[in-house]
């Protein structure tokens, strides 16, 4: 997205037209604020629902009687960029003010949280990453920017891309997972679906990725925690995702809350001009995080608000997310001089580049007849593209005895109360369903025409029903338990100490297994769990995460065997939470873990992984065979011949893994480099060929530059980064 010389022109034309109050207007994001109904600030009022001062049902009054602020006369004078409002009349509203009540007729840019699907709702990032399927990132990128676009919303704050390797943070949710590759295609798909479709004003959105940087290693996976690393850490894990997401030209980008080896990412100068604008080349803006210019004072840095204003300005800040410290204090801190002009019109020359890029001085609204469409219900092929992402984004973990898929004959017990939630099924960070458009498990099954009854029994939070559980057991002839977490127990500030299955499910698993009926469990949840007892005990289980509003059809179809299962973990599994962070492409040590006491190993848990990346089962087999490795030219092309061993179609993800033996820096013991998607029929094989640019083969070391270094390599391909064939070969670059 490279600015033109007429794209160019106009903006320099308009920022000699501007006051620096208009200039700094640019810079300031508001979103409604509820006033009103209360003596309070309305986060403060937040906080006493949360902890208990003020109950559900006293806040239900309050917010009654409250109203909303949209900044109207703000937005009137010039001193409103952007604006966070997801409501598309009330967009053509604030739009109309912004274009024909203020002195420049600038439009607002019009941002919202559009993280896995607008109104559509799809699988949780973590859970679509599961899919391995670029296209699938992509048209789903496409479908949400339509849909947020008809709702007046130009704006995605999407993707989510940080790496992230503890799922005791809660935002693992949001994310694809804890592979720096696999986290590049995502970014790269979610970019191009996104942004490209420039065939009508109303296809394309500014994306935003975020949150920039190392937000996913914040210390013991507590949200908004510290974060420290060494510069070759941050180079090869957290930062590919953000440089691929600039190389497809993404327009934005949302620092993070989080300081990195001291310094707030928000006023992070050399994160934010050297490395993002400067060696990244974005072209586009940077806008922080909810109110983090001003926590920047909490976190020690800034001495008061004015301080954190300026600090951010000159870091490379170039809008404010919810504080108005710019547009409190910026203008008299340029007069000052301790803010120099240059700053505040290089922030605004981006900010209004993206403004034009969107078209937005050429249309700002949504046609009357789009949002009355949309208030007619979904169309049918956004709700076959949201199956079509619930179905590639399960992973079966374990299958003893072949007990799926089931028999529609069998009669089916259907436990847990969030099989039957409708209201669960879409996640963390999903803001615009509608109940209606939601297929629970159990609606999703009796759909399908199984055999099934349903029996509560108990959930993730409070006490289990003893009289449903005998019912269920005396019923049925095999059990579908479907236990895991609810939407809020993922997602920001939901952290856990402990990802075992929350509230009495274990429980409610031990008595439904000492029925001896054959227990099949899927999961439901926003990060990966401590599955240690469950994968030792239950015989089938099916990880199901939060799938979006046809949740119900998926699952039914994988259990009934009408979709074959082919998702495979983006991220690594524990069997314990003393585990985390853990994950498989983690450096090697001297002393790696094995049976042998001084070795770097738990006395009381595993090492490794319980599934590691990249594993998932199939109701069919893949056998990998005739692995071979040639050069040409500056690439290695690596192929392997893929079998299907079973009696069904299925798909296979092939994954092609490198270790670099020995380097100026200890290097992961596997990394992943590629990996395809290939279906195959029973009994048929497929050579697969990978082409791998020998420059790939790299490093970033601590000064960050990137190093390819002679030497000797391993190969390893197969359908899981444990579970491959292996070939060696010497390089010279
Ligand atoms: C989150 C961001 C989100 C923003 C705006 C913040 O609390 O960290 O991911 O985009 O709110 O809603």
């Amino acid at each position: 997205m490279k600015p033109t010389q007429e794209q160019k022109a106009f903006v320099e034309d308009l920022l000699s037209r501007m006051t620096l109050e208009e200039k700094i207007g640019q810079m300031n994001q508001e979103s409604p604020s509820i006033v009103g109904g209360f003596d309070v600030p309305f986060h403060e009022l937040i906080e006493m629902l949360t902890d208990g001062r003020i109950s559900q049902e006293e806040f239900g009054k309050i917010m009654a009687n409250a109203k909303q602020d949209y900044h109207e006369d703000d937005i009137r004078a010039g001193l409103v960029g952007s604006m966070m409002v997801k409501e598309p009349r009330e967009n053509n509203r604030l739009q109309k003010i912004a274009v024909e009540e203020s002195r420049l007729g600038i439009p607002l840019i019009i941002g919202f949280d559009v993280i896995h699907g607008f109104r559509s709702v799809f699988p949780i990032a973590i859970a679509e990453a599961c899919s391995f399927d670029d296209d699938l990132f992509e048209v789903t990128a496409h479908m949400a920017a339509r849909e947020s676009r008809a709702h007046g919303i130009n704006w995605n704050f999407a993707p989510m891309i940080d790496a992230a390797r503890d799922s005791r943070w809660g935002r693992v949710s949001e994310g694809p997972g804890e592979d720096p590759l696999l986290g590049s295609r995502f970014a790269r798909a979610k970019i191009r679906g996104l942004q490209n479709d420039h065939s009508s004003l109303l296809n394309y959105v500014a994306a935003c990725t975020k949150h920039y940087v190392a937000y996913g290693a914040c210390e013991s996976g507590r949200d908004y925690n510290t974060t420290s690393m060494s510069v070759s850490n941050l180079y090869n894990v957290y930062l590919p995702a953000f440089r691929a997401a600039m190389d497809e030209g993404a327009a934005t980008v949302m620092a993070a809350f989080n300081d990195l080896n001291g310094v707030p990412c928000t006023v992070n100068k050399w994160l934010l001009r050297d490395v993002l604008k400067g060696e990244f080349g974005l072209d586009g803006f940077v806008v922080s995080d909810a109110n983090a210019i001003r926590e920047c004072v909490i976190h020690g840095i800034a001495e008061d608000d004015r301080d954190a204003g300026v600090e951010a300005a000159l870091a490379g800040m170039d809008m404010d997310m919810g504080t108005h410290i710019y547009k409190d204090y910026l203008k008299a801190e340029v007069e000052k001089g301790t803010v120099p002009p240059e700053v505040i019109d290089e922030a605004v020359r981006r900010i209004l580049f993206v403004k034009v890029w969107l078209g937005l001085f050429d249309n700002p609204y949504v046609p009357e007849e789009l949002i009355e469409a949309y208030e007619k219900g979904l169309p049918k092929e956004h709700v076959a593209l949201c199956r079509r992402a619930a179905e590639e984004s399960m992973v079966l973990l374990k299958n003893e005895s072949v007990i799926l898929p089931l028999d529609r004959k069998q009669k089916i017990s259907l436990v847990g109360t969030l099989a039957d939630d409708r209201n669960e099924v879409c996640g963390a960070w999903a803001m615009a369903w509608k109940p209606e458009d939601c297929v629970s498990i159990r609606a999703g099954l009796e759909a399908a025409g199984a055999n099934v009854s349903y029996y509560p029994c108990g959930g993730p939070e409070g006490e289990l029903n003893e009289e449903e559980i005998a019912s269920a057991c005396a019923e049925g002839d095999v059990i579908v338990a479907v236990v895991g977490e609810t939407d809020a127990m993922s997602g920001e500030a939901s952290s856990k100490a402990d990802i075992s299955l929350p509230g009495k499910q274990r429980v409610l698993l031990e008595k439904l297994l000492a029925s001896g009926k054959p227990v099949v469990t899927v999961l439901m949840n926003g990060r990966p769990l401590a599955l240690g007892w469950e994968a030792e005990h239950l015989p089938a289980i099916l990880e199901a995460w939060h799938l979006g509003i046809r949740m119900g059809d998926a699952v039914a179809a994988a259990l009934l065997g009408d979709v074959n299962p082919s998702g495979k973990l983006s991220s690594s599994f524990p069997a314990v939470t003393g585990q985390c962070p853990v994950y498989y492409n983690h450096p090697s040590t001297g002393r790696p873990g094995s049976k042998s006491k001084f070795t770097s190993r738990y006395l009381d848990a595993p090492w490794e992984a319980l599934y590691p990346f990249g594993y998932g089962l199939s109701y069919t087999g893949f056998a990998y065979d005739d692995l071979q490795i040639h050069k040409i030219g500056k690439c290695l092309e690596i192929t392997v011949r893929v079998r299907n061993t079973g009696e069904r179609t299925g798909t296979e993800i092939a994954q092609l893994y490198t270790q670099d033996v020995s380097a100026s820096l200890v290097r992961p013991v596997k990394e992943l480099k590629d990996y395809r998607r290939i279906e195959l029929k029973p009994g048929e094989e497929k050579k697969v060929i990978f082409v791998l640019p020998l420059d790939s083969l790299g490093f970033y070391d601590n000064e960050g530059k990137y190093r390819l270094e002679d030497g000797l390599f391993r190969f390893f391909v197969g359908g899981s980064s444990r579970d491959c064939m292996m070939k060696e070969l010497r390089i010279k670059f």
